[in-house]
């Protein structure tokens, strides 16, 4: 069969396990696709380590190393021209993505946020602070959701959530394991549904 090489580019802050379940997935062929790069913010990351250990290409683009807002934004927008994207998927990435690649890839940028969105999400909502709130507030479900970026945090249309149960003994941490855990069958699935509609 001669399925397209989609290229994926991967923005990433930090650990990188949803990076990893995606370089999985198409190593493995389950996604018609590869990661062309990985874009991370922070000069340590366990997202870069996995990449070093895998030869994935990578550029490690921290806007406080340039002069102004303006440098960082060409130097990241010309980095990502450069890696001519299929898709841009946000795993964890913890910086604002710049209006103007926004605008230039609109439709094509996609995130995943640890709630059910539009709960839970916004500026400041993520990783354990989200769970932390889940748990405080008594929440019987919580889960995942995957969605297009827009200028606005986590606020772009919805193209799938997943849900958990959210267990009497659960614990922030307990919590932030199992959505992972789902999140790492679900954003594959969803790149792929994405990428098969594509090809159509
Ligand atoms: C995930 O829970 C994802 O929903 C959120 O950030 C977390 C990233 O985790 N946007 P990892 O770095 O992929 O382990």
């Amino acid at each position: 069969m001669n399925s397209p090489n989609y290229r994926l580019l991967i923005f990433a802050s930090g650990s990188g396990t949803n990076f990893i379940a995606l370089h999985q997935s198409c190593v493995k062929g389950e996604l018609p696709a590869r990661i062309c790069a990985l874009i991370c913010d922070r000069k340590k990351a366990g997202a870069l380590d996995y990449a070093r250990e895998q030869q994935i290409p990578h550029h490690v683009i921290p806007p406080s190393d340039f002069e102004s807002e303006s440098a960082y934004i060409r130097h990241l927008e010309s980095v990502v021209d450069r890696e001519a994207p299929d898709l841009i998927l946000l795993a964890g990435y913890l910086k604002k993505i710049p209006d103007r690649i926004v605008d230039r890839y609109a439709g094509k940028i996609i995130n995943i946020h640890p709630s059910l969105l539009p709960k839970y999400g916004g500026r400041g909502w993520y990783g354990m602070r989200v769970h932390r709130a889940v748990i405080q507030n008594g929440e019987r479900i919580s889960g995942s959701t995957v969605h297009y970026v827009n200028k606005v945090y986590d606020d772009g249309p919805v193209i799938a959530r997943s849900k958990v149960e959210v267990l009497p003994e659960d614990t922030p941490e307990t919590l932030a394991e199992k959505i992972k855990a789902m999140e790492h069958r679900l954003y594959p699935e969803v790149v792929g549904r994405l990428l098969n509609n594509q090809s159509h």
